[in-house]
């Protein structure tokens, strides 16, 4: 179970056409892929997805634009994933996030950060529970 994370690209990184470009550095960086799917989330479950944030100012935009195009959603497999995993995305903001980093690389705001990773063990397991039914690793 520690060695297993959830992620995300974002409607931004795939209307820009950039999903094969980040599964390549995803690849690259040693993690395997257990589960992958192509996904639209519709604006309730965007809204389930990001409860956490509902009393962010930022909620409303958020929700909106998670739902507003198609994203891909994994399974990822490495020793330390969910940290390893949030190294290599880099800092919420792009212009924070350092250099060779997914979101440094293809990321373009604050908001529209390119991709996503899940920040602890059990919120792994939750959003893999949400977007993966039956999915048996844990
Ligand atoms: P995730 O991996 O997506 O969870 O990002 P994070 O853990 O680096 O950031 P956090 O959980 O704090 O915020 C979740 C997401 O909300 C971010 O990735 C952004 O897409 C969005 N977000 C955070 N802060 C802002 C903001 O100030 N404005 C807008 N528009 N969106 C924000
Ligand atoms: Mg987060």
């Amino acid at each position: 179970m520690e060695n297993v994370t959830f992620m995300m690209i974002k409607p931004d990184a795939v209307e820009n056409g950039f999903i094969g470009n980040i599964i390549e550095k995803i690849t690259s960086a040693g993690f395997k892929f257990k589960a992958l799917k192509l996904t639209h989330l519709s604006k309730k479950n965007a809204e389930e997805f990001y409860k956490v944030h509902k009393d962010q100012s930022f909620y409303d935009d958020l929700v909106k634009f998670i739902s507003r195009s198609p994203i891909v959603v994994a399974v990822l497999e490495k020793e330390n994933a969910v940290s390893d995993f949030r190294t290599l995305i880099g800092s919420t903001n792009p212009d924070d996030a350092a250099e060779g980093t997914i979101r440094r690389l293809y990321g373009k705001s604050k908001g529209e950060n390119a991709i996503h990773g899940s920040d602890s063990e059990e919120n792994a397991q939750l959003e893999t529970s949400f977007h993966f039914s039956g999915f048996d690793i844990y």
